[in-house]
């Protein structure tokens, strides 16, 4: 599958918007789906910013902008063994592109769950990848990309959102917290600083309990 690239940045579609739609058998859909040419201003996303879900775009532009955000060797994380088997969430998870129809960032969401003590499984949202291209980082796409799947959770059926990163950003702006993890494991090295959960109802949330895939 050819990348074609713009300016040194990964190109997500004919800037007139034709090829974007053209993945997975989907037919064209209406864009942007969401968030279309929002104000510029410190707590909101860059102008003209496009937020479109992230089934449209091509798979392979989706892995050569992770590439470029977390290295190749990103494979090795202990996040990926956390949702192994899994695909993310169509729902949940979105792409950003830039007033020249760039691609410029992506968030997926993953079904996992945590495993408590009994056996018992606690289904939870994992959230990220979350990544904007390096040259773009710090503009708002990482607050919009965020702010955009948390908004589409559904609010009658609220699961816990789990993370990895960092406290000092998903905690500043989204309410993430390590508050209440250090006594889950995961299946891979992790900082408990940076295992992070965001919940309406923290209460509820095991004590302890190994996360991994959510199969249903
Ligand atoms: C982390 C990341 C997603 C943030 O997105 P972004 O678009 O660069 O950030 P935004 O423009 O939304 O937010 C900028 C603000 O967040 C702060 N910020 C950005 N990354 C931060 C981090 N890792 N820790 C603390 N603060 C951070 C900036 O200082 C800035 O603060 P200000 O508003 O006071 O100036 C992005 O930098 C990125 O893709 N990094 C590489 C991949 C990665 O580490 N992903 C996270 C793990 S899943």
């Amino acid at each position: 599958m050819q990348l074609a690239t713009h300016r040194g940045r990964v190109f997500a579609g004919q800037p007139n918007g034709s090829g974007l739609h053209q993945v997975r058998g989907l037919p064209p859909a209406p864009r942007p789906a969401i968030g279309a040419h929002l104000p510029r201003s410190p707590e909101s996303p860059p102008a003209l910013a496009n937020l479109i879900p992230l089934a449209d775009i091509d798979p392979a532009l989706i892995e050569a902008l992770l590439d470029a955000a977390f290295g190749p060797d990103r494979f090795a994380r202990t996040a990926y063994k956390v949702r192994a088997g899994t695909e993310w969430l169509p729902a949940l998870s979105f792409a950003a592109l830039d007033a020249d129809d760039m691609l410029a960032g992506t968030i997926q969401c993953w079904p996992v769950a945590l495993t408590d003590q009994t056996g018992r499984k606690h289904p939870m949202i994992m959230v990220g990848p979350v990544a904007v291209l390096p040259d773009l980082q710090g503009t708002g796409f990482g607050k919009a990309l965020v702010t955009a799947s948390l908004t589409a959770i559904d609010p009658r059926a609220p699961l816990p959102q789990v993370m990895i990163g960092d406290a000092e950003y998903y905690g500043r702006f989204f309410g993430f917290s390590a508050a209440h993890t250090s006594g889950w494991k995961l299946p891979g090295p992790w900082d408990p600083a940076r295992l992070l959960c965001r919940a309406a109802n923290p209460a509820v949330l095991p004590q302890e309990g190994m996360l991994g895939p959510w199969r249903g």
